[in-house]
């Protein structure tokens, strides 16, 4: 197995949707993210973990180009053969919630507490789909709210954030996110914030809409379990640097680096062999940045 890593074609032969090629973020002397390259097929769920200050949300926030001017980036990001980096501002406005969707964190503060929910949602669908009349807007926000089992959709179209439990406002935030039919769906922490039930259910919505509309998902978090639940494919981030990257499978069966073998130690799962003391491995595993990835079975690498 040789340490080149072609982004276009996926291990399995696939052409990526989402392709970061050697992304360097650094914030004055700080760099947030080193060297780091992934991708995302069409339809596929990449789970990105780490722990905080990792560089996951920075990552996030350069593929929509959303990070402020305090940031300095280089590296590659095309999507769908677009260079997002080199485009217009004016194409990359309307790719941003129309192509390529997020959530984030916190449902409370992303929605506005004095607009209605359905008008939101509208919004989102206006701004990218202007030619549409107020009756098929209307028509597109109730699907989406169906999309994402909001009880009552009519009926709740204008009631206001407050009505709605922490939950509901969540399913809320991906109706506005799904309604014009992304083609990927950056979820940032999208259930850290709800109680453990709750995140359940939504990690099962996600799942759901993935499969219903072929969405293609980067899913930040930074436990491994959530990952786990809704991605084909784990990535493992720690200090800004990719540590490793496999099939779901193989990340929980043969977990290569010591970090993601550390953070496994915290999750009991099918086959962590209780016999082996994982925890004493530590999370300290040499300094990584001077060990290069390689590919230590087919799409597993590891700097190890
Ligand atoms: N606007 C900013 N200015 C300076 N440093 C930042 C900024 N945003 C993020 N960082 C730094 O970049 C690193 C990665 O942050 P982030 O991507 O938010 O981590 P996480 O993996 O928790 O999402 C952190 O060290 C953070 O302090
Ligand atoms: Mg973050």
């Amino acid at each position: 197995m040789g340490t080149a890593r072609a982004m276009w074609v996926l291990y399995d032969g696939a052409v990526a949707l989402l392709s970061i090629e050697n992304l360097n973020i650094c914030f004055g002397s700080t760099q947030a993210v080193r060297g780091l390259s992934l991708s995302i097929a069409p339809g596929e769920s990449l789970g990105l973990v780490g722990e905080s200050g990792s560089g996951k949300s920075v990552t996030a926030l350069a593929v929509l180009r959303l990070l402020d001017a305090a940031a300095t980036v280089s590296g590659r990001i095309e999507f769908d053969r677009r260079d997002l980096v080199a485009l217009p501002a004016e194409e990359m406005r309307r790719l941003r919630g129309r192509e390529i969707a997020m959530i984030f964190q916190e449902p409370m503060t992303a929605l506005n507490p004095v607009l209605p929910v359905g008008e939101q949602i509208a919004e989102a669908v206006r701004v990218h789909q202007r030619e549409l009349s107020r009756r098929q807007v209307r028509e597109k926000v109730i699907e989406a709210m169906q999309a994402v089992s909001l009880p009552d959709p009519a009926g709740r179209y204008g009631d206001y954030p407050h009505q709605f439990s922490g939950g509901q406002r969540q399913r809320i935030l991906i109706a506005m996110a799904i309604a014009n039919r992304p083609r990927l769906l950056i979820a940032d922490e999208p259930t850290t914030a709800l109680d453990v039930t709750v995140q359940a259910q939504i990690l099962e919505l996600l799942a759901d809409l993935r499969e219903r509309f072929g969405l293609a998902m980067l899913f930040i978090s930074h436990d491994l379990a959530v990952v786990s639940q809704v991605a084909d494919r784990v990535a493992v981030m720690r200090h800004g640097l990719l540590l490793e990257e496999a099939p779901r499978a193989a990340i929980f069966r043969e977990p290569l680096h010591p970090y993601t073998r550390s953070l496994l130690g915290a999750v009991p799962t099918m086959r962590t062999d209780l016999q082996e003391p994982l925890s004493i491995v530590g999370a300290s595993g040499g300094e990584p940045a001077d060990v290069p990835l390689r590919e230590a079975a087919p799409g597993h690498w590891a700097r190890v």
